[in-house]
């Protein structure tokens, strides 16, 4: 099994403990979205886009299990890092790269390095494109913007 799919199998299992159904549903819409747009967005960069799939199957995992968002990234990072020591599948190097892209991923006004802007990016694609009828939110504007320029698409896409 590629280390990918034994994380992926590790993520299912704990949103599976989740009581409430709707919520598990899109909490496994948003990961693997997430996670798609991320391995996308690192290979047009020339990141590793194991790392960003695997950084982005983790990243809201600490909202998910608490049900509360309340400084879940910096959280998220330090449960990311005890879940991959946990599971031993990424080097000490891999595991400061998927726990940075984490704890940096709701920084979205500022800019961080290149993994942790592929997170941030790839989260801010799925909460815009995942619904196109739903407005982009301010703080994402930016970022969506320069996300269809690089991808060569028209943001008014979303303006119907
Ligand atoms: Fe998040
Ligand atoms: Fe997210």
């Amino acid at each position: 099994m590629s280390r990918l799919k034994e994380l992926r199998a590790y993520v299912d299992a704990e949103l599976l403990k989740m009581e409430n159904k709707e919520k598990m549903i899109s909490a496994v819409a948003h990961l693997y979205g997430v996670s798609l747009a991320a391995a996308m967005i690192a290979k047009k960069r020339g990141e590793d886009p194991e790392l960003a799939s695997m950084a982005a199957m983790l990243h809201d995992m600490h909202a998910y299990k608490t049900g509360s968002y309340e400084d879940h990234a910096h959280k998220g990072a330090e449960l990311a890092r005890t879940i991959l020591g946990e599971l031993g599948l990424t080097s000490q190097e891999e595991t400061e790269v998927i726990c940075s892209a984490i704890y940096h991923h709701d920084d979205k006004l500022v800019v961080d390095g290149p993994m942790d802007e592929v997170l941030k990016d790839a989260d801010v694609i799925h909460h815009c494109m995942n619904d196109l009828s739903k407005a982009v939110k301010e703080k994402e504007q930016k970022r969506f913007e320069a996300l269809c320029e690089e991808f060569g698409l028209t943001p008014e896409s979303n303006e119907k």
